[in-house]
This record gives C-alpha cells, structure tokens and sequence, in this order.
C-alpha cells in the first residue's frame, strides 16, 4: 500500500490534497455535497475583517473549459462567519483552515487571530484574490512581506501565504512571505483573465477583469511551482491551479508541491477527491513509487 501521507512545513496532512478556497464554500456548507475524508484539509472561503458585498452579477461565466470568476469575496466578516461556521465544524472529517484577506495589514491579521482564538488550525493569507479594487498584494515582496509579518505577529497557528501566476518575479515575492514567516506558500490562486459575448458585446463578469481557473491554468501554476522549488528548495508549496486528475497530483509533487490543491473541478464533480486518489494510488503502483513525498522536486532536467 502506497504512502500517501503528506506533509506542509509544521502541518501533518492524511492524505496530499487540499480543497482550495472559494470552491466548497465555508465548507460546512458541502458537507454531504464533497466527501472531505478525502482530504488532508479543507480552506474556507476568504473572509475580510468587515462584511464585504462582493461584485454585481455576473461573477461567474463559463470560458472555454477553465472558468472566470468575479466574486469579489462576498463574505459576512470574520465575527459573523465565526459565529455561524464554527459551531458547525465537528462533522467534518478533516482539518478545516481559514483564509483571511483585507484591505490592509492590520485587516489580515485581525481576520487571523479570529480564526486562531476559535481553534482554526491554520490560515492561509490570501494576498492574490484577482478581484478586489486597488492594489493585489501578491504582486511586490514588499507589500506581501507586510501582510505576512502582521499576520505572523498576531497568530502562532502557520500560515500559508496565497500567491498569484500574475506576478512578475514570483521567486522574490515567494522568498519575502518566507522570510516573514509564512510556512509555506500556495502557488497559485487564478490568473486574470477575461471574456466577452460577442452577440451582446458585455463582458463575461461585471467587473470585466476576473480569475481564470481550471485545467488550462495548470501550466501556469506549475511553472511557479518549479520556479520558487528551484530557488528557495526548504520552502513547502502547496500547488494549485488545474489538477482534475492523479497524474496532475504527481506532475505537481514532481515540480516541488508538497501537496496538491484542488479547486474549480469541484462545480463540475464535488466528489472528485475520491476518484483523485484512486487515480493516484494506481498511477504510483504503475511508476513502482511507494511514498508520495520521495517525488517532490524530483523532476529530471
Ligand atoms: C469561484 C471561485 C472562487 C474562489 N474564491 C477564492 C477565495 O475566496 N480565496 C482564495 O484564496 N482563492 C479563491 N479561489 C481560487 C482557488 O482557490 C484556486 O486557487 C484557483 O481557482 C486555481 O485552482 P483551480 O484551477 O484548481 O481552480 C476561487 C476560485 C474560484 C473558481
């Protein structure tokens, strides 16, 4: 039997995939809809320290096979979403992670140390969302490593910084989260993209700019994963962006992930972990591989 166990820095994880943000919602609010016990933890929606309305509709279209979204992070605010999801987190079988975003430095970490007081095990920084008006903080080492030192000074529980394939040198911004003290980095969130109806001529989204998710970003995220696995080789990655399959888990592993995020497949088949590591298992049977993180930057050049 293969070892599929995996491993985020200080974060032990019974299997090597992630349910990604913003697509199992508060994940309390899928349970039943996912199976969660295929997974080695579950990220919440992002949430801001006061309610956020979010963008006009529509916020989500289709785009060829990938998907845009223009959510703009609806979302109650941290109080509101602690009192409602919390109490509900017992039935579900595997560590639930927050995701804290703001306008500014103090919001993240307000967001954090909420989630942290209320027992969530760990917070991933979402400095990437594509849709917020303004500045995206995953776009300059500096104002990451700003977000990401706030949000270490307020919590102990380890951080997981979210990082953006729009980036022009996503080496120096992953270095700079590491260095202010995220644990790992996830790379990546959407990429921005856009699409338009030729026969109304309106935009896809209200916000006409959004994210681009889905299996045509896998080549993108996976060239920030061998990128930053290249340069800073101790920092874990947590890879994202277009896995549907079990060989996608073992291309990411084979690049420098140390697990396996898994996001927009999950609107056309919410119980596709399980088919993931079945795949998996069988493919790591066909290559004669007995332990998942014997390949982690294994690549050969
Ligand atoms: C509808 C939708 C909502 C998302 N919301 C969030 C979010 O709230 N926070 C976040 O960090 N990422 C969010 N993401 C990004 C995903 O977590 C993931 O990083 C990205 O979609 C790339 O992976 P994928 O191609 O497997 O979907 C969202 C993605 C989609 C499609």
């Amino acid at each position: 039997m293969a070892d599929l166990s995996a491993r985020l820095g200080p974060v032990v994880l019974s299997t090597p995939l992630v349910a990604a943000a913003g697509t199992v919602g508060s994940v309390v609010d899928f349970v039943g809809v996912t199976d969660f016990s295929f997974y080695g933890a579950a990220v919440a929606k992002s949430v801001s320290g006061e309610p956020w309305a979010g963008r006009p509709a529509p916020r989500v279209g289709p785009a060829g096979v990938g998907m845009l979204n223009g959510i703009g992070i609806q979302n109650p605010g941290i109080d509101a979403w602690l009192a409602k999801v919390v109490p509900e987190l017992d039935p579900v079988p595997t560590q639930v992670w927050g995701s804290a975003v703001g306008n500014e430095p103090d919001e993240f970490a307000r967001v954090a140390a909420g989630y942290a007081a209320a027992g969530i095990p760990a917070v991933e920084v979402n400095l990437s969302c594509p849709n917020l008006d303004g500045h995206m903080f995953a776009l300059s080492p500096q104002l990451a490593s700003k977000v990401i030192s706030a949000v270490r000074a307020a919590v102990d529980v380890p951080i997981g910084a979210k990082l953006s394939p729009n980036s022009e040198d996503i080496v120096a911004v992953a270095a700079a989260c590491a260095e202010a003290g995220a644990d790992w980095v996830v790379l990546t969130n959407t990429a921005w993209g856009a699409g338009i109806d030729v026969r109304t001529r309106r935009p896809t989204l209200s916000g006409v700019i959004g994210g681009y998710s889905g299996i045509p970003i896998k080549p993108l995220a996976l060239r920030c994963v061998i990128e930053v696995h290249r340069a800073i080789p101790e920092l874990p990655i947590l890879g994202c962006g277009g896995i549907s399959t079990g060989e996608d888990v073992i291309e990411y592993f084979l690049a420098g992930a140390s697990a396996a995020g898994i996001g927009t497949i999950h609107f056309a088949e919410p119980r596709a972990a399980k088919r993931i590591m079945k795949e998996l298992q069988s493919m790591m049977r066909k290559l004669g591989v007995t332990r998942l993180t014997d390949l982690t930057g294994a690549m050969q050049t």
